[in-house]
């Protein structure tokens, strides 16, 4: 049974194959378009399918179009129908045109696939591929579900259990209360673009969430159903912070001064997101019990809320995939639809992130000469970029397949020293052109990491770095490049088993410096994450990198 996942109802556009129930392949398609996010979230183009990223899914899998048995879409629109208000717009008109486009789904997936689809286009709730993408992939035989993002057919937040190759819906609530609403208005509000809920959660670190926790508390309440968002407030895809202006006065322009001011609207937003979701999870472990916990949505990126979760001791084990946010839908609707089948074995292959493409020594070497440099094959990559980043070069490290997800783990990643001081705003304005208050992450040997870090749980998705944890005392100021503003770190633990180029190399850096982790940025300036070798030298070129490694193929600056 082949069964061909997608997203693209609003943004994140990916696919992903499932084959007799393992994920082979997921992609974004991103990072094959190089538009970032893949598209806007407009009304009109829930029908503009991840192509690039499909084919990419059935080449990796060896299989054509006419192999296909399902099509999974992580969006029902009877579903929208039979729940969505279209007073909820501010001209319902929209809804139409929204509705107008999902007809559309069915036609474009048959042009996408050159062959007629019918009955095999299966449209699956949107949370609850949410839902699936986590707990499938968990390995857990049963799990308390939450799901937390802007906006789904008419819910924002979901509450499920999964056990065995079931999933049950246990609660939702509907619009207006979206947390991942809340975050596109302030992060508008704050100068940033409504992608940008990072940056809003970078600039928290430094300012003072007492000054206007009071005026949050009218926005985000805490109540018996978890939380309540202020209808008003966020206003049905309005981008508008009329409130958020009324409340904490005029809104940062994008190229404005970040103020004392901004940093506390931001701090008082992660607050109040914290005391959302821990509230949630108490209504979560009445109506689910306690046990393991599966996260998921585009707030499941959010490390700080994360870690707050992890530790409140409700659970005993918590597991966020690669990719929460809605490109993870891709996988999920691809297992929901395999899990419908009678007598489905339980899914697997979903837990790694290194889902997408690799490219051979051949093709790497064609892209290398076509670009006019000179390649050099290395005896020991792992040991030569380990050296290269302890003498103070910035090194772009690109091997095997890239990475599902919005974070760089190793395989498309930018690597630095974590020591010295100076890396950060090397990195933030020579390299990355961001802001410069925005943390790096650091990668550390799962064998050391507890040494180095609170981990305050042991879950697998430490892997993904997808928690805030705080350093341990005495450290923080041997590896000041990778410490936020308030002592955390949003640490990625590497294993031997699961990246073991990767580990080798932060040993080799451990031999030599003896801290047993590695500054790793995503290998991009601004445009998405590099997926080809071709990609890589482009950004190696532009940002200025010392030096690249390729698999075992290596290019300087001055080679
Ligand atoms: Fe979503």
């Amino acid at each position: 049974m082949n069964i061909l996942g997608l997203n693209s109802v609003f943004h994140e556009s990916a696919a992903a194959i499932v084959v007799d129930g393992r994920v082979v392949a997921a992609c974004e398609e991103e990072r094959f378009s190089r538009i970032k996010h893949a598209k806007e979230a407009r009304v009109d183009n829930p029908h503009e399918l991840p192509e690039q990223a499909m084919r990419f899914c059935l080449d990796y899998a060896g299989l054509l179009p006419d192999d296909i048995d399902i099509v999974a879409y992580s969006f029902e629109p009877r579903l929208r129908r039979l729940k969505f208000r279209p007073e909820w717009w501010p001209d319902s008109s929209l809804e139409s045109v929204f509705l107008h486009s999902l007809d559309e789904v069915d036609g474009a997936v048959a042009r996408m696939m050159g062959r007629r689809v019918g009955r095999a286009l299966k449209f699956v709730p949107h949370h609850l591929a949410h839902a699936a993408s986590a707990y499938y992939p968990s390995g857990f035989d049963k799990a308390a579900i939450l799901v937390i993002d802007g906006i789904g057919e008419a819910d924002c937040t979901m509450l499920a259990r999964g056990e065995g190759n079931h999933i049950g819906v246990l609660a939702s609530l509907s619009y207006p209360h979206s947390l991942g609403f809340v975050w596109e208005q302030a992060s508008v509000y704050l100068g940033f673009s409504a992608y940008d809920a990072a940056k809003v959660m970078g600039l928290a670190a430094y300012g003072d969430p007492g000054v206007f926790r009071r005026a949050f508390a009218s926005i985000i309440q805490e109540g018996e159903q978890g939380y309540a968002v202020d209808a008003e407030t966020i206003g049905f895809k309005s981008l508008e912070p009329h409130r958020l202006v009324a409340l904490f006065g005029p809104r940062r322009p994008p190229d404005g001064e970040f103020l004392r001011h901004h940093m506390n609207v931001a701090a008082a937003l992660q607050e109040a997101t914290d005391r959302a979701a821990l509230s949630l999870l108490r209504r979560l472990e009445r109506e689910a019990g306690g046990g393991a916990l599966c996260l998921a949505g585009g707030v499941a990126l959010n490390c700080v809320t994360n870690d707050r979760i992890a530790r409140a001791g409700a659970f005993s084990d918590v597991f966020i995939p690669s990719a929460p946010h809605d490109a993870g839908t891709a996988i999920g609707a691809a297992l929901v639809a395999h899990c419908a089948k009678r007598g489905a074995k339980r899914p697997t292959g979903g837990a790694t992130p290194y889902l997408g493409p690799e490219y051979d020594e051949r093709e790497t070497l064609a892209a290398v000469r076509a670009a006019g440099l000179k390649p050099r094959k290395c005896r020991d990559a792992p040991r030569e970029a380990a050296e290269m980043i302890a003498d103070g070069n910035i090194v772009g490290w690109f091997q095997g397949r890239m990475e599902f997800g919005p974070r760089a783990l190793g395989n498309r990643s930018l690597l630095a020293d974590p020591r010295r001081p100076d890396t950060r705003a090397i990195l933030n304005q020579r390299v990355k052109h961001r802001e410069e208050f925005r943390p790096f992450a650091p990668s550390v040997l799962a064998e050391h990491a507890e040494e180095w870090f609170d981990l305050g749980s042991s879950s697998r998705s430490h892997e993904f770095m997808l928690f805030a944890c705080p350093t341990r005392p005495g450290r923080a100021a041997r590896i000041p490049a990778v410490i936020h503003e308030d002592g955390t770190a949003r640490v990625q633990i590497v294993r031997r088993a699961a990246n073991p180029r990767y580990h080798a190399l932060i040993s080799r850096f451990f031999e030599r410096t003896g801290v047993p982790l590695v500054l790793n940025t995503s290998f991009n300036d601004n445009e998405p994450i590099v997926c080809t070798p071709a990609d890589a030298i482009a950004t190696f070129r532009g940002a200025g990198l010392d030096a690249l490694f390729l698999g075992d193929i290596c290019v300087t600056r001055d080679g």
